[in-house]
């Protein structure tokens, strides 16, 4: 579910709610916060709190037991004002760059 705040028929602030069954939860949902961004001219206005209130207030409104989302080292401050507490730890694999930073070709497992 994506959601954006306009200024004016602008996207000044965006970002996504993904809801996931989790059948280890007895098929309980786990919401994640993705995709969060606000305009560089917009930043530092409170929007960013907004999308983040909001967003939760969804995950809540759909009966998700929680929250999860990745995030920058630097942003973590941000999240937790949100009330959102720092766990564990992320692992990834690329099998790709990523397309909107590095436009060149593809990786697959068996070009590595
Ligand atoms: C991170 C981001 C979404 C924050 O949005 P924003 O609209 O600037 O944040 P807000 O103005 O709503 O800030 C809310 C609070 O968090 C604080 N805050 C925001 N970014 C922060 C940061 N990086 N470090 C510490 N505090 C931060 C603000 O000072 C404010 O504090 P307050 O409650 O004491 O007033 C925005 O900077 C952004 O789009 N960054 C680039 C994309 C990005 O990194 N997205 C996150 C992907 S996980």
């Amino acid at each position: 579910m994506p959601m954006v705040i306009l200024d004016a028929q602008r996207v000044v602030a965006c970002g996504t709610l993904v809801i996931e069954r989790k059948f280890i939860h007895q098929c309980g949902m786990l919401a994640h916060i993705e995709d969060i961004v606000v305009s560089e001219d917009q930043r530092g206005t409170g929007l960013g709190r907004i999308l983040i209130q909001q967003l939760k207030h969804l995950a809540f409104k759909h009966g998700c037991y929680k929250i999860t989302l990745d995030c920058d080292i630097k942003n973590e401050p941000f999240y937790a004002r949100g009330d959102f507490e720092t766990k564990g730890l992320q692992m990834c694999i690329y099998y790709r760059d990523d397309p909107a930073t590095t436009p060149t070709s593809p990786k697959y497992p068996h070009q590595l």
